[in-house]
């Protein structure tokens, strides 16, 4: 099958080839001897993919390997008692793999996809949505009529963030640094959007009528204090990810003054061992999904060929929604 592998950790300009490997069998290293075989139509391109073509990712498997956490296709073949069944449209989480023509993933990180998402949206369904309402709800104890502040909104975790916060009955301000990104976070159907090059910390208390419930922060970096300072009495700051490339450090004394909480967020290692606590999750986000709420905006296409142009992206701080790769499987 086709596929690409990172073959050095020189970044995205130098780490990527373009091989024909045997196909892989029905067995997933967190399910040894059973797995899901998805004939993969739309491949998953996300931030840990740029950080594993460095070797700067916490996963770090021996090179060569074929990276891609998630993908959208059909299902070749399933375990005896699985959710999913040969022939389905499905999103899948198979942690790496996804970059090539078939793949496997456990069976429960495989989900039906809703009748109207592609593929495309289906490699851009896990991940995100997942992580957003395992930050907003599980962790950051969202509740109907609360205020959430959403930094990288119109990337993907933050898309993905306005669209679940949306189902969940909340009011979403999103923080974005471009016109381009702003009309992002309009389409995934923020309430309000603000300039991080802005007064967004002003402008969100007033916007919320003295500070906000929640903040959902992937970036980190300079503006974590001034999160702090968005918050009201009892607010939550949630942390996902550090895309501004800086771990912010926090002067403690201002969660005494402000009785404020900051909870991390791992969706990742929090679910592997919680079989449970992601079928909770992936059929809160299926009836999400069914009431119109999360619909993943698919923001930049490329042929498998051309992950390193999707790598690229990413890395230069251009992506908007989901990047993802497509198969064309009617050349196969
Ligand atoms: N905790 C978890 O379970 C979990 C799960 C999934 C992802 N993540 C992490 O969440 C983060 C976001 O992932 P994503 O897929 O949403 O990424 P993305 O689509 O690339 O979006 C990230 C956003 O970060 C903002 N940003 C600010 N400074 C940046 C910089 N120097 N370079 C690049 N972007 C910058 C950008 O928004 P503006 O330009 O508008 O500022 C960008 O839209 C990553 O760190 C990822 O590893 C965590």
């Amino acid at each position: 099958m086709r596929a690409v592998q990172i073959v050095e950790l020189t970044g995205p300009d130098g780490a990527l080839r373009e091989v024909d490997i045997r196909e892989p069998e029905a067995s997933h290293m967190l399910t040894p001897g059973s797995g899901v075989v998805v004939d993969v139509h739309a491949a998953g391109v996300s931030f840990p993919e740029v950080l594993q073509t460095r070797g700067e990712y916490q996963v770090k498997p021996d090179l060569p390997f074929v990276p891609g956490s998630e993908v959208g296709g059909v299902v070749r073949s399933a375990p005896e008692g699985a959710a999913v069944h040969e022939g389905d449209r499905v999103a899948a989480f198979c942690m790496l793999g996804g970059f090539a023509e078939t793949v496997v993933a456990p069976e429960w990180l495989c989900f039906p996809l809703a009748d109207g998402l592609d593929f495309a949206q289906g490699a851009g369904l896990i991940l995100n949505y997942h992580t957003a309402y395992f930050a907003l709800r599980l962790r950051g104890r969202l509740t109907d009529g609360e205020t959430v502040l959403v930094h990288g909104a119109a990337g993907g975790v933050g898309t993905a963030t306005i669209q679940i916060a949306k189902g969940l009955g909340a009011r979403t301000i999103a923080v974005v640094s471009s016109d381009q990104k702003e009309a992002v976070a309009r389409e995934a159907g923020a309430d309000e959007v603000v300039r991080s090059d802005g007064p967004w910390k002003d402008q969100a208390k007033e916007l919320s009528g003295g500070g906000v419930d929640l903040v959902i922060d992937p970036v980190g970096g300079d503006r974590f204090t001034d999160s702090l300072r968005s918050l009201r009495e009892n607010g939550r700051c949630v942390v996902v990810g550090f895309t501004g490339g800086s771990i912010p450090e926090v002067r403690v004394n201002r969660l005494l003054l402000g009785n404020l909480e900051i909870i991390g967020a791992g969706w990742g290692a929090y679910v592997m061992n919680k079989v449970g606590v992601e079928r909770e999750i992936g059929a809160e986000v299926a009836r999400l999904a069914d009431q119109g709420h999360v619909k993943p905006i698919v923001g930049a296409r490329f042929p498998l060929e051309r992950a390193a142009d999707a790598l690229r992206l990413i890395d230069s701080r251009g992506a908007t929604g989901k990047v993802v790769l497509e198969i064309q499987r009617s050349q196969l």
